[in-house]
């Protein structure tokens, strides 16, 4: 039997925590092996915050010369200031080529509501400085959310994070995926990249498919400024959304995978292992296990759940195009009666059962989902819908569909044909909960049930909206907030709209699917929620461009909502 040394108990311990090391106060302030000569270009991050803990995070590069498998060594130091004159903590940590060099350490033992540095120290260069924030107890009077989605690479600059950290007082950052995108370089949104300085790298330039293309993604995305300033500005709480595998992943497989590129589980794994290694999180089960659903507790103000809706439990999309005949009819019938399938989920049975418990047990005064896709009602007008597919070949018939329901609202008389124009109502969009109603409707029973207050955030669409959630019966039992992306293009490039003819088709849907509130179809940017007693706040920060790394705000919007 070996005897337990330190550099065996740190061995034994990053393999029993998937690579992961764990610091306990026991570990403080041991001295720290010599350090090896390593860089880090890919910053500083903290992420998964609970009240005496946060996983801190970067890359160590080693030097040139550095043997291909050897080990590189780290000091990691923890204080309460930023000048470091009050180290708490310092250990040191080991990495190599198996995690791709990425370093990860969960420093436990901290105390809530506190605001830490942190950096790492190699043999002559030391990290950027980070700043991180352990998550509060007790009686908490307010809670601050920064929320992203959808930072494209190719598509610009990420000016969005960086007009966020510029500001100290998050709790938290957010992340609700598309953190990355796995096109190749003629892909989705690459149309300006050359041009404006973001075209992928020649090692890098194909739809990543394995391990090491993954990791390569990762490393280019993360040499991003603003990305890199956020990180470092406050922990993050992630979750993917589809493009961190390839898009619209389902559990089985995705839009964007075939045959021809190989086995869709060894592609995930690879995609799941290198999310591991360059995100700050603590998954719940391990970093061998796929499963991302998990809760954090801000005091008694706020519960926020963290979903996977995209991978490990979702089944396939619907599609309109399976229930078009061949003369161009619509099979409403056959279409409506897979949407009614009792059996469609999005969260699979085994998070979907935690979710239910959890919201049952959970205490806080709001219930915050964390989450993928707009859970709202987005049924708009067949003949709306018609005209998007038709990309402008017909005459648009929204801005008399808009007068006829505005004048409806108004308490004015329609006809019975204008009635039906108005009635004869679609899901815009079958990847997001509209196509999983059912399972929607159940949440919402359920919450109401407890009496909840809910609100639910939302990315993937990359546009800003604000919806009231109701149930079958008309009930409200919650509300929406979902954030533009960071990048990635929205509704204005899909239409070809420009700025005006998008606002005033923002306009028009508010006023045409019920439960909208508000939305934005073409600017890029994030949302801030604020959370108090008696309110939840929600603030769309718009940039006015991601050609460049010289950037300003656009203006914003803010909707108030009291208590549900
Ligand atoms: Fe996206």
């Amino acid at each position: 039997m070996s005897r337990l040394t330190r550099r065996n108990f740190i061995k034994a311990a990053l393999a029993a925590s998937g690579g992961v090391l764990v610091s306990t106060p026991l570990q403080a302030m041991t001295r720290p092996e010599l350090p090896s000569e390593a860089s880090f270009p890919h910053g500083v991050a903290s992420g998964d915050p609970l009240q005496d803990a946060v996983i801190l995070w970067t890359r160590a590069v080693p030097a040139t010369g550095h043997g291909a498998q050897d080990p590189v060594k780290v000091t990691w130091e923890l204080a309460r200031d930023n000048d470091f004159t009050d180290v708490l903590r310092r250990g040191s940590v080991e990495t190599g080529p198996r995690r791709d060099y990425t370093v990860k350490i969960d420093v436990q033992g901290l105390e809530p509501d506190t605001r830490y540095y942190y950096r790492f120290v190699g043999a002559s260069e030391q990290s950027p400085v980070g700043r991180t924030k352990t998550l509060p107890t007790g009686s908490v009077e307010q809670v601050k959310l920064a929320v992203f989605s959808c930072s494209n690479y190719p598509a610009g600059y990420f000016n969005a994070y960086a007009l966020a950290a510029q500001r100290e007082d998050w709790d938290a950052v957010l992340h609700l995926g598309d953190y990355i995108y796995e096109y190749a370089a003629d892909g989705y949104a690459t149309e300006r990249s050359a041009e404006i300085g973001r075209a992928l790298p020649a090692d890098n330039s194909g739809e990543i498919l394995n391990l090491a293309d993954y990791r390569k993604r990762y490393a280019l995305y993360r040499t991003d400024a603003g990305l890199q300033a956020l990180h470092a500005a406050a922990p993050f709480i992630a979750v993917w959304d589809d493009h961190e595998v390839a898009n619209d992943t389902w559990k089985e497989g995705a839009e964007n995978h075939s045959a021809e590129e190989g086995d869709f589980f060894e592609r995930r794994a690879a995609a799941i292992q290198a999310y591991y290694e360059w995100l700050p999180i603590r998954p719940p089960m391990g970093e061998s296990k796929p499963q991302i659903y998990r809760s954090f507790q801000f005091g008694d103000l706020l519960d926020l759940h963290m979903l996977d809706t995209r991978v490990i439990g979702r089944d396939q999309q619907l599609d309109f195009a399976g229930y078009l005949g061949e003369d161009g009819s619509f099979d409403g019938r056959a279409f409506g009666a897979a949407l009614a399938n009792p059996d469609r989920t999005l969260l699979g049975p085994t998070q979907r059962n935690w979710l239910a418990e959890t919201l049952a047990q959970a205490k806080g005064h709001w219930q915050l989902l964390g989450q993928q896709v707009l859970m709202g009602k987005m049924h708009l007008p067949a003949e709306v819908m018609m005209s998007f597919y038709s990309q402008g070949k017909k005459e648009d018939p929204t801005p008399e569909l808009v007068q006829l329901k505005a004048a409806s609202l108004q308490g004015q008389p329609l006809t019975e044909a204008q009635r039906a124009r108005l009635a004869q109502v679609v899901p815009y969009n079958l990847d997001a909960w509209d196509g999983y109603a059912v399972e929607r409707e159940a949440l919402y029973r359920h919450v109401a049930a407890q009496s909840k207050n809910l609100v639910v955030v939302a990315g993937d669409t990359h546009n800003a909206w604000c919806n009231h959630l109701t149930d079958d019966s008309g009930k409200l039992v919650g509300l929406e907030f979902a954030t533009p992306s960071v990048t990635s293009p929205g509704m204005e490039s899909y239409l070809k709209l420009d700025e005006k003819s998008a606002a005033e088709l923002a306009r028009g849907m508010s006023v045409l699917i019920d439960d909208l509130q508000y939305c934005n179809l073409h600017q890029r940017g994030f949302m801030a929620l604020t959370f108090n007693r008696e309110q939840v706040q929600a603030d769309w920060h718009f940039i006015d461009n991601i050609d460049s790394t010289e950037f300003s705000e656009a203006g914003s919007h803010s909707v108030v909502h009291s208590l549900v």
